[in-house]
């Protein structure tokens, strides 16, 4: 049975036209992270370094719009803040109500992600073999409140996020890719474990 499975043709995501940045902190944002990327690091360290500029935005009382703090019943919905215009990074709030979650995924490009409100539960895990026989296994249960962060880079960042919480979650997330043209950061989804299953 294959554990990989191609991504699915649509999803709950949305993707809004090319973003123009609307309030000024996310122009503040935008500005440290460009500055983070002239420095030229490695995806990892690019990815630590942003996620240090996200962090005095988390838990901000009215750091979002209304409009961009609204969920959908069918699955967790993405907002896309900014897109840089070069197409060198994204920003977008993910909003989830309780109980949903994303699929087993990994990523096209680093990941910064960051909890804004609520609470986000975060499995990760490792792919052991190759091709047909590969097979995932889970590494680590993460329970993650208001505050915190995670920053990843591929490979090896294989995860699933749900809400594990009572009340609406939301987490800010920064890619180094342009999410208005590719409609999501997900690189592939995988077959959840057989015990998971
Ligand atoms: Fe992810």
């Amino acid at each position: 049975m294959r554990t990989v499975e191609p991504v699915p043709s649509s999803t709950a995501h949305e993707a809004q036209a090319p973003g123009v940045t609307t309030t000024p902190w996310i122009r503040d944002l935008a500005a440290g992270i460009r500055e983070v990327l002239r420095r030229d690091l490695s995806p990892q360290l690019t990815a630590d370094q942003v996620a240090e500029v996200l962090r005095p935005s988390l838990g901000r009382p009215g750091l979002l719009t209304d409009a961009q703090r609204e969920g959908d019943p069918r699955a967790y919905r993405q907002h896309l803040l900014h897109g840089e215009p070069d197409g060198s990074f994204s920003v977008v709030a993910l909003v989830w109500l309780p109980g949903q979650q994303t699929p087993i995924h990994d990523h096209v490009c680093w990941c910064v992600a960051g909890v804004h409100e609520g609470q986000e539960t975060e499995h990760r895990y490792r792919l052991t073999g190759a091709g047909e026989t590969a097979e995932l296994v889970r590494d680590a249960v993460l329970v993650n409140p208001p505050g915190a962060l995670s920053a990843i880079a591929p490979p090896g960042d294989i995860h699933r996020v749900r809400n594990t919480g009572a009340t609406k979650a939301i987490s800010l997330h920064i890619y180094g890719a342009d999410i208005s043209r590719l409609g999501s950061s997900v690189r592939r989804t995988y077959r959840a474990p057989h015990e998971e299953s």
